[in-house]
């Protein structure tokens, strides 16, 4: 068999970490925690795991759709392509293109969790012994290295699961004005984007029933335990998940039930009764208003897909 290459480790460090949180939780109007620290082991599970529940219709939306599109997205990226995944995760879609593309020669891919990018690549090394796959642990939020890759083939960069709306509107612009250098010149980049939709339906699949979404939630104060001798109590925080309609996003927020002071690396800090932790924004965009912020990156939209009710789509953009 093949030797699968080893991961290329731009991991961030426990230090940034630290400055993080230290910084989110000073702020006096508004604490918040960078949503990127949701994902160590256990958050990359809990994450797998909100992606196949009933509420959580993204996931499911975006497979079928992709199913359906993956040989137009070949025809459109030629022989040989080589992806480049952004938050490659448990590699369930990737596999669906690459079955569609005409002898695919390379797979870059990048993801901030060592388990799950080790977990991913390993079993597809298995599955394909031909195709050169590169590894990369790094937080592909901030500037990082890609690696030399060999072939000719055009570039295909993947972005699914609409993770492009937990940017702010500005920091998406720059992430994929960055990605575009990145890519090179002529690059395709496949993206996924959550739609618009009804508060109802968008509030549920951020609050499920069994209550996943919530301890995906609470795990990063679990991991600011764990990692960095907090002492959170976890029995005194909640989960909560609001659409802020004006903003066109959803929140996710964690509520002191309260009053109480935490301590971390022995720094303390207050909370008030009900006063929040903000650590996530989960943007939805118009097909428009999408192919406009690509637009102000470089990219022009070359074909854009929605399923049949709406709920999600895709954008193959062209730098
Ligand atoms: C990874 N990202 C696109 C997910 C989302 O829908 O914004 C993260 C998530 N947060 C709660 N549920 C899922």
């Amino acid at each position: 068999m093949k030797k699968l290459n080893k991961a290329i480790d731009q991991a961030p460090s426990r230090d940034a970490f630290l400055q993080d949180v230290w910084n989110g939780l000073a702020c006096p109007q508004q604490k918040t925690l960078p949503c990127k620290w949701l994902y160590d082991a256990l958050g990359s599970r809990l994450f797998e795991a909100i992606t196949v529940l009933d509420e959580y219709y993204p996931t499911r939306t975006e497979t079928g759709l992709l199913g359906e599109i993956a040989l137009e997205i070949a025809k459109m990226a030629g022989a040989h392509a080589r992806i480049v995944e952004l938050g490659s995760g448990a590699g369930i879609k990737v596999r669906l293109l690459l079955d569609a593309l005409d002898h695919p020669s390379a797979y870059v891919a990048v993801d901030i969790s060592e388990s799950a990018l080790s977990e991913a690549t390993r079993s597809l090394a298995t599955e394909r012994p031909d195709l050169q796959i590169l590894p990369v642990l790094a937080d592909y939020t901030r500037p990082f290295a890609l690696p030399r890759f060999e072939g000719r083939g055009n570039i295909l960069g993947f972005f699914p699961g609409s993770t492009i709306g937990n940017f702010a509107p500005a920091q998406a612009i720059a992430f994929l004005t960055q990605l575009r250098r990145q890519l090179g010149r002529d690059a395709l980049l496949l993206i996924g984007v959550d739609l618009k939709k009804d508060r109802a339906v968008l509030e549920r699949a951020y609050d499920d029933a069994l209550g996943v979404t919530a301890a995906f939630n609470l795990n990063l104060l679990a991991r600011v335990n764990r990692e960095l001798g907090g002492d959170f109590d976890l029995t005194r925080f909640r989960h909560k998940a609001i659409w802020n309609e004006a903003q066109g996003r959803i929140e996710m927020h964690l509520v002191s039930v309260a009053a109480q002071t935490v301590q971390v690396a022995g720094r303390h800090i207050e909370f008030r009764q009900d006063e929040t932790i903000h650590t996530e924004n989960s943007y939805k965009y118009g097909i428009d208003q999408f192919q406009r912020m690509a637009a102000s990156a470089g990219w022009s939209a070359r074909a854009a897909w929605t399923d049949a009710e709406d709920l999600f789509s895709l954008h193959l953009l062209q730098a």
